[in-house]
């Protein structure tokens, strides 16, 4: 029987999550993602579709992804980039994680036996089984019959495919094209397995279904007291109090403090905006300068994974303080010993753990080592202002694991425990935006600037019809803040009728009276005159913003551009449009932890992966003919990072006009000497004509996500060209073309008039 599947867009991004959400998988299917995509849960099929974000318009298609063998044509490009978009490459350029997974397999299997690998990606883990099985029986065993690989997501196993062959491993591993919960005792595999190998962790270590993956093992795939590798992984945490962390999520604190007479979280609903309460996975290491630690790491959960986990367990922990502080979070980590001896670790523990004495027991820790994209630490925020505490004092914590995540309480705060409940009745309007979007909505001066800004376009005219284009319930405040006249329609194309239920609930703080504010919770393409009751509109506004599409490349909020075209015929002659400009910048930076995460793959404990690099997207030691692609990250997040130049402009989008095709140049003259790894894009919006305000999202700011175009080889650059070694150069020229169709940025990068991307 055939199987279909639907992959929905999940719209939420910074989430590796299938199974927390029921039934089809939510995989992030546009480009405009790069989390990483665990392989185990998709369901597999032999056909599937796959929906297909646009980004410009909102808009999704699907496509069909069919297996068929050694032909990439069908599949096409849009597999190609989702993968190019993930943390898969980064993932596999892990070398601590690769050579602890090796020696721990190495030293489990002790003679031949059923291997089963749970998400196997491109095989790895399933060859070092393969390999060491070969060894110790002293010969080739070619069957299939030992080591079966599950892996769902079927561009993915075609990938898998590939790299078995090269490596001459195809006849000694079987693939499974399911994820493993799905596989059943006699029709999938024909004997439960004695070993499992697997690596289906995240940052969060359960989100990419470790727990209801291990369960349906033991229950269905493998013999009682089964090896495992790894062995277990246990969870630590440590208080922290941190000003910044608070920022993003405390938007009622900033608010009182910016008192600029709106009211985004009005006292009594303080909730009503805010994150999810879950973990965040952040770079902490990043962040460590400004961090006060109040206590020494503790340890959480364990798991052992030979043992068929709980669904469900609660833990109180009792921590001592080492100093006075605010606990404004809890940031955890883990660590794996992946043998069952206790010889190999591997750590996703901050940089200041490093030192610390606690771990010292452990030996041969691995990981800390080196930056990477695919495993971070993670945050969890302590409600509202944090819970002050003294030094020497003994707090009460409740760590909570379910099937999917962990989540804390904090006992000893009367006022947090409240918080807990004003949240659960909030429930059905609260909404929920990520920490870095919190953060910039508790900014001064981003506040400043908006409120500046549409306040001197609304004293230039009489404005009756007022559009909100994205998903800013921010803006839509601000005009009818602004406004006693002008009727003000939102669209909200992501956020919808929560939005309007939000606005209702706030609309007292805010002093906005009954009928200001229409939610149109309609596609921009399918507006007609009708929607605005035959008037035209006066002003377009956006930050933008849309709400699921914080994961994307900056330029990619140009949709506003093209939804703004859309909207031509509906706009009266002088139509005020804010921002009236985008400007693309990029500067020069030195990113060597990123750049070696995005390295082109060889060998990899042996086993050759050049085949996989286009697919997975690498970017260093690219083959010439080969482009790799830009990807969005945070760059203060991104280890040692240095900017080398000044931002440079590269071209200008005018949103007066019609959206079109732009192409723009630059020099980028080098300020610094020092090694440059890539170049880093980013979109200022200019918000008023007299272009006097405006929003830039560059590297400088935390709040957002830059691109980021990594060199296939680095250069050294020095500013002094006079004093320049023949390796060195001064300065270095930018081509980039903006493709309206896609919404896609061609770059080009000539160092000294020969192209290396
Ligand atoms: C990434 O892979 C390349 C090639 O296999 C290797 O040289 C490099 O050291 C790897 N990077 C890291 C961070 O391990
Ligand atoms: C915490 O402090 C109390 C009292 O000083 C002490 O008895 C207890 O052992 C400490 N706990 C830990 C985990 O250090
Ligand atoms: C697990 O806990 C998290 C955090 O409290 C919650 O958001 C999620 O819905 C829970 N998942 C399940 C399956 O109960
Ligand atoms: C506005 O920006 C342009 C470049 O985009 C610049 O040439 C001009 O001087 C600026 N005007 C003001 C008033 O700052």
């Amino acid at each position: 029987m055939r199987k279909f599947l639907l992959y929905k867009p999940y719209q939420i991004l910074n989430l590796p999550q299938r199974i927390s959400l029921p039934q089809s998988l939510l995989i992030p299917v546009s480009t405009i993602f790069f989390n990483r995509i665990s392989l185990t849960s998709p369901v597999m099929s032999t056909c599937a579709f796959q929906l297909k974000l646009d980004p410009l318009t909102g808009n999704s298609e699907w496509i069909v992804v069919e297996e068929q063998d050694e032909q990439d044509e069908v599949v096409g490009n849009n597999q190609n980039t989702f993968l190019a978009t993930t943390s898969y490459l980064d993932m596999l350029n892990d070398t601590y994680r690769n050579m602890a997974y090796r020696r721990a397999i190495e030293n489990t299997i002790t003679e031949p036996c059923h291997v089963i690998d749970i998400g196997a990606g491109t095989g790895l883990l399933s060859m070092m089984a393969a390999r060491v099985m070969d060894e110790v029986s002293g010969s080739e065993v070619e069957d299939g019959r030992n080591v079966t690989a599950f892996e769902s997501y079927l561009p993915m196993g075609k990938l898998m495919r590939k790299v078995l062959k090269e490596n001459a491993m195809e006849k000694k591993i079987r693939i499974v094209h399911k994820r493993s919960d799905e596989v059943e005792m006699g029709v999938d595999i024909h004997s439960p397995a004695y070993v499992m190998v697997s690596e289906i962790l995240d940052s969060e270590l359960l989100g990419e279904g470790l727990i209801p993956s291990l369960q349906h093992a033991h229950d269905v795939l493998l013999v009682k007291n089964p090896k495992t590798v790894p062995y277990r992984a246990t969870i630590y945490g440590q208080l922290v109090e941190s000003s910044f962390l608070q920022k993003l999520h405390d938007l009622y604190s900033c608010e009182v403090e910016v008192s600029d007479g709106l009211h985004l979280v009005p006292f009594g609903s303080k909730r009503i905006l805010g994150i999810k309460p879950k973990q965040y996975a952040m770079q902490c290491s990043a962040m460590s300068k400004e961090i006060k630690l109040l206590s020494e790491p503790f340890r959480i959960f364990e798991f052992e994974f030979s043992k068929r986990p709980e669904s469900q367990r609660e833990i109180d922990l009792h921590i001592n303080t080492t100093k006075d502080g605010v606990i404004h979070a809890i940031i955890s980590w883990w660590v794996l010993q992946l043998d069952s001896t206790g010889h190999i670790f591997y750590s996703t523990a901050p940089e200041w753990i490093q030192s610390s004495k606690n771990q010292e027991s452990q030996p041969h820790i691995s990981g800390f080592q080196n930056w990477c994209d695919h495993w971070k630490q993670c945050v969890w925020f302590v409600p509202e202002i944090g819970s002050l505490t003294l030094r020497d004092t003994n707090v009460h914590l409740q760590a909570i694991q379910n099937i999917t995540s962990i989540s804390f309480r904090l006992k000893s705060n009367a006022g947090i425990e409240e918080s807990y409940h004003e949240n659960n009745n909030a429930g059905n309007y609260k909404i929920n935006l990520l920490p870095e979007r919190i953060g910039i909505y508790g900014d001064k001066d981003y506040r400043t600037a908006f409120l500046t800004a549409a306040r001197n376009t609304l004293q230039a005219g009489d404005f009756r019809f007022c559009l909100v284009v994205d998903d800013s319930v921010f803006l839509t405040i601000v005009l009818a803040h602004l406004s006693k006249t002008a009727q003000i329609i939102s669209i909200f194309p992501g956020l919808k009728e929560k939005a309007s239920a939000y606005l209702d609930s706030v609309a007292n703080a805010n002093d906005i009276a009954n009928g200001r504010i229409e939610v149109l919770g309609k596609r921009v393409s399918s507006l007609s005159l009708n929607d605005l009751h035959g008037e035209k509109v006066d002003m377009i506004i956006a930050e933008p913003f849309y709400y699921g599409n914080e994961g994307a490349l900056p330029w990619q909020n140009l949709r506003f551009w093209k939804e703004r075209t859309l909207l031509d015929p509906l706009l009266s002659e002088d139509v005020r449009i804010m921002p009236c400009k985008g400007i693309l910048k990029a500067c020069a930076m030195s990113l060597p932890d990123l750049w070696r995460s995005r390295m082109s793959l060889n060998d990899i404990e042996g086993f050759d992966h050049s085949c996989s690099n286009e697919m997975l997207g690498a970017c260093g030691n690219l083959h010439p003919t080969l482009n790799g692609p830009c990807l969005p990250y945070f760059v203060w997040q991104c280890g040692v990072i240095e900017e080398l130049s000044e931002a440079s402009l590269i071209m200008e989008f005018d949103f007066s006009e019609p959206i079109r095709h732009c192409f723009g140049k630059t020099k980028i003259v080098f300020t610094e000497s020092g090694v440059c790894h890539g170049f880093v894009f980013w979109i200022d919006w200019v918000l008023d004509k007299r272009n006097l305000t405006v929003i830039s999202t560059g590297p400088v700011s935390r709040y957002w996500k830059q691109g980021v175009k990594l060199l296939s080889k680095p250069v050294a650059v020095n500013p002094t060209s006079s004093s320049c070694r023949k390796d060195e150069i001064s300065y270095t020229e930018i081509d980039a073309s903006f493709n309206p169709t896609t919404g896609e940025l061609d770059i080009k990068c000539n160092l000294n008039h020969s192209q290396i991307w």
